[in-house]
């Protein structure tokens, strides 16, 4: 395409995405509904560990977050106001099985059926998240991802919610990143449930891919043929200042950790033989793996959902040196601080990094590829009815780059999903970092679409990004 493209209205030559690519934004219950007491919802991780003193950012919790549990119909309008294709949400367990077990709140399935039917009534398709982090509290009080018996009450939880909105949603996601849930919630205890137990982590992480293969064969009998399955997984791509044999040592291990730990079994080649070595000196985890666990985990998906931020960057350390942080399971590698430019979360910034971890990606897993989350937090004011995040638009066309540098290089990429489409809770950190390309002023619930926001509509109506700059008319 060239300057004489007259829908594209821009002064520069166009990335054209394939045509029927998927733009999207994400977003997770517990980080925008608020609510978090109605309708009977029952008490998550995320609730306790909030109103544990010191474990999050100000004392923030999830209230109010986004109040998206009473403003769903308007938030949505701002999905089709920005010309989202698809929207990805996650569907809260505690509202849904304030126990987590047994007895379903009816009230808690009606809150999605209202905001599935919203999303279908603007053309928006609907991408379900089943686990994004919000356990219910009382299946932690019995161990949670450490105990076996969650990884059953999760597929019977996911098999009947699947039977709820399976007339209306096709795509489905069962656990968000659950390298997160495994080694920040149980590893270093950053997150919820906040426990600090390496040997358990590596269980917790067992467990978590044990989970989503029981809810795969729970849901993939009764699914209508066009259902379409995953998991999210945070994949990091781990970059190493020289190419030598100690530093490529180093970047094997961690990506061992973060990486092969789950995409090795899921793709049922089992867990990888260095990362249990390596990893023995814990305890021996591999107790809580039992026979034909490795084959319900290998249960086919679909597609897989990749989510993106920033680069790892390793080093070689002396073979007794324990990491700092949740690689405390390896020894021998350090972590080095991130470099150059960095968002306002301190993430360094590398779109190159994206490109090259969606060709791996692309060379070792078998279906295709979603981003179902990448953006950048920084800083934002509203200003005049403005929010001009001059950064975070560079960080978003940059990394779109990076996409379709991807796929021109043959990587089969089939969507793009904005982190995220409302500043919400983030986690321990508090709602001090805005990820939104929508801000939300939380003591007035407005919303004002950013700059950012305003580029993603500009690239999402063309199909294409600049070859270069970030001016989209
Ligand atoms: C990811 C989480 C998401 C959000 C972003 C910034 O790890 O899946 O909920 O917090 O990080």
């Amino acid at each position: 395409m060239t300057t004489t493209d007259p829908e594209a209205q821009v002064g520069q030559e166009l990335l054209r995405f394939p045509p029927d690519f998927v733009w999207g934004a994400a977003t997770a219950a517990f980080q925008i509904e608020g609510a978090t007491t109605a309708d009977g919802r029952g008490p998550s991780i995320w609730d306790t560990f909030a109103a544990t003193p010191g474990k999050v950012h100000g004392g923030d919790t999830g209230e109010p977050a986004c109040d998206h549990y009473h403003r769903y119909a308007s938030d949505v309008g701002l999905m089709a106001e920005l010309g989202l294709g698809a929207y990805r949400f996650s569907l809260a367990w505690p509202r849904i099985q304030p126990s987590g077990a047994g007895r379903v709140e009816p009230r808690g399935l009606a809150f999605y059926d209202r905001l599935v039917d919203e999303l279908l009534d603007r053309g928006i398709q609907p991408v379900a998240t089943l686990y994004h982090w919000d356990l219910p509290q009382e299946l932690e009080d019995h161990g949670g991802w450490r105990n076996r018996d969650t990884a059953y009450r999760f597929a019977d939880y996911a098999a009947l919610t699947h039977a709820h909105l399976a007339d209306r949603v096709q795509l489905w996601t069962t656990i968000n990143e659950p390298w997160c849930s495994a080694f920040l919630g149980y590893g270093n205890g950053i997150h919820a449930p906040g426990l600090v137990d390496p040997r358990g982590a590596l269980e917790a992480a067992h467990h978590l891919l044990l989970g989503h293969g029981l809810a795969m064969r729970a849901m993939r009998p009764s699914a209508p043929a066009d259902h379409r399955f995953s998991i999210v997984l945070n994949l990091c791509s781990v970059s190493v200042d020289q190419d030598d044999e100690a530093h490529r040592a180093a970047a094997h291990k961690v990506d061992g950790l973060q990486n092969r730990l789950f995409l090795d079994p899921l793709a049922g080649r089992g867990y990888p033989e260095d990362v249990v070595a390596r990893t023995a000196w814990l305890g021996d985890w591999q107790r809580v793996v039992r026979d034909g666990d490795l084959e319900v985990i290998a249960s086919p998906v679909d597609w897989m959902g990749v989510n993106y931020y920033s680069p790892t960057r390793v080093a070689p350390a002396p073979a007794d040196h324990v990491p700092d942080g949740p690689f405390a399971g390896l020894r021998g590698v350090a972590l080095l601080p991130p470099r150059g430019e960095l968002t306002g979360f301190g993430w360094e910034v590398d779109a190159r990094a994206f490109t090259e971890l969606l060709e791996r990606l692309g060379r070792d897993v078998a279906v295709p590829l979603v981003i179902t989350e990448n953006g950048s937090a920084f800083p934002d004011a509203v200003s005049d009815g403005e929010v001009v995040d001059l950064a975070r638009t560079r960080y978003l066309v940059d990394h779109l780059r990076a996409v379709h540098t991807a796929i021109s290089r043959g990587v089969d990429v089939r969507g793009y999903f904005a982190w995220s489409l409302l500043d919400n809770f983030e986690w321990a950190a508090g709602y001090s970092q805005r990820f939104g390309i929508v801000h939300v002023d939380y003591r007035t619930q407005a919303r004002t679409v950013k700059h950012s926001g305003r580029t993603l509509a500009r690239v999402i109506s063309r199909n294409a990004v600049p070859t270069s700059g970030y001016d989209l008319g």
